[in-house]
């Protein structure tokens, strides 16, 4: 036996779809999360219809009040989707014809589902930027926290991940802040971006009906209607931006999980990650594992595939819409979902996280950490040029190195057989905490900036 002819767009057709092709077509399965866009996106119309004079305002009335019940119906549970109508589109507007008959034919009116589904999907994607800008918010101020009880824990900075310069806790956590702070700021450009209505624009060339797209954008809070309709309907833009700013976001969680890996191990010992963040093992009694740091860190792959898979999408695409594009969702669903959860993850971790004073500033003692404070001593006291103090420091290191000594266990004589121009008061310079007082050049790790911009984004946040 066929199947009937689809309802909502069969007239023309004398049989209904077959199984499979049933299956790779349907959305519901997955769009039933941009519902209650659906439904808000739809009562907006409704009421410009009947403002316009398009449909009678008992109509519309009817129709408000049906998208009501329907979305109740859904937020309870109680709704039966159903895959021959495709999407959500066709099963809010099927229910509502079972609810209030003959008046929700007239709702689709000089709309079509391309302008629907673009307005649907943006206001959920909208929605997400919210949602990440509060959750990125959140991070930022455990990151401050443990800045301001930090400032002047000293620890070893690194490059090539070798010890490099002697750092505070508190200006490595505030570079993170800088890094998500950024993210907020990509995020909220693109809401900009992205808050404008494509509602009206219909199928693809506008529509013969007097409506007024300037009342739906504001019905939505969008700033204005997008100005022309057949990229209004093909447009994914915003979606790839919300993709791009999640995969800078996901890099800056996956460089901290990182950190936050090689920080808890037994050879470094910088931090404690709390028991709440911990996994043990079911072999190894002894073992602690940062096993949500390294989650985040490989989470990040399915967003940045989500962003590759959706340019993949839309590259080649004609204009205006093709069912292509309705392989949008699942990737932006899939990349909001995990980024939020990373997110909320990271900021549970770094406020749950203690940091191991005394083994950060053991750490930073060594691997002659101040050896470019000694290069700096030569050339302020001795007027050496730069160079050529790198090269007596460097004599010095090797020394040391030979001796298995740092450099402030060297003795005056074998400095000065080296430099006969060295003094007594070289050793002030070796000291670490001397070291980060006196980088106190703007953006420098001295605790008197780290606790400037403490206050700084104490007050920004
Ligand atoms: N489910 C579709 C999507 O997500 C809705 C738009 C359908 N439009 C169409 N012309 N078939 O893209």
């Amino acid at each position: 036996m066929t199947k009937s002819a689809n309802t909502m767009w069969g007239g023309r057709f004398a049989a209904g779809p077959d199984a499979i092709m049933e299956a790779i077509n349907a959305s519901i399965g997955f769009d039933k999360r941009l519902a209650a866009q659906d439904i808000a996106g739809s009562q907006a119309h409704a009421a410009m219809l009947a403002a316009c004079g398009i449909i009678s305002d008992k109509d519309a009335d009817a129709i408000g009040e049906g998208l009501i019940t329907v979305l109740s119906e859904i937020q309870a549970g109680e709704f039966s989707f159903s895959t021959a109508l495709e999407d959500i589109h066709m099963n809010v507007e099927a229910r509502l014809r079972e609810l209030i008959g003959e008046p929700a034919g007239r709702l689709h009116t000089a709309r079509s589902r391309n302008d629907q589904v673009a307005v649907d999907f943006r206001l959920w994607v909208r929605d997400q930027c919210d949602a990440v800008d509060a959750s990125l918010a959140a991070l930022c101020k455990a990151l401050v926290a443990q800045a301001e009880a930090g400032a002047d824990w000293i620890m070893p900075g690194f490059t090539h991940l070798q010890t490099a310069q002697p750092v505070t806790w508190g200006h490595h956590m505030l570079a993170y802040v800088e890094m998500f702070a950024r993210d907020r700021s990509r995020f909220a450009d693109a809401r900009k971006r992205m808050n404008t209505s494509p509602l009206g624009a219909a199928a693809l060339a506008g529509t013969s009906f007097p409506i007024d797209r300037e009342m739906t954008a504001k019905a939505l809070g969008f700033d204005r209607p997008m100005s022309n309709s057949l990229d209004a309907v093909s447009d994914r833009d915003f979606a790839l931006e919300f993709l791009a700013a999640s995969s800078i976001c996901a890099m800056h969680l996956s460089r901290l999980a990182e950190e936050l890996v090689i920080w808890s191990s037994a050879q470094f010992r910088f931090v404690k990650m709390s028991d709440k963040w911990s996994t043990g093992s079911s072999i190894m009694p002894q073992k602690r594992n940062p096993d949500a740091a390294e989650l985040i860190r490989a989470k990040i792959g399915r967003i940045f595939g989500a962003n590759v898979a959706l340019m993949t999408v839309m590259k080649g695409l004609p204009l205006t819409y093709s069912k292509d594009m309705q392989e949008d969702k699942e990737q932006v669903f899939d990349a909001a979902d995990n980024l939020l959860l990373a997110l909320a993850a990271m900021t549970g971790m770094v406020t749950d996280m203690a940091a191991q004073k005394d083994a950060l500033h053991s750490a930073a003692s060594s691997g002659f950490s101040t050896a470019t404070d000694l290069a700096d001593w030569l050339v302020r006291k001795l007027n050496l040029p730069f160079r050529d103090a790198h090269h007596v420091t460097g004599t010095l290191v090797a020394l040391a190195e030979k001796k298995g000594c740092d450099l402030s266990d060297l003795t005056l004589d074998e400095m000065q057989k080296t430099h006969s121009g060295i003094q007594s008061d070289i050793f002030d310079v070796l000291g670490v905490e001397n070291s980060v007082a006196s980088r106190t050049s703007f953006g420098g790790t001295a605790p008197a900036r780290v606790r400037e911009q403490v206050a700084h984004w104490n007050e920004v946040l």
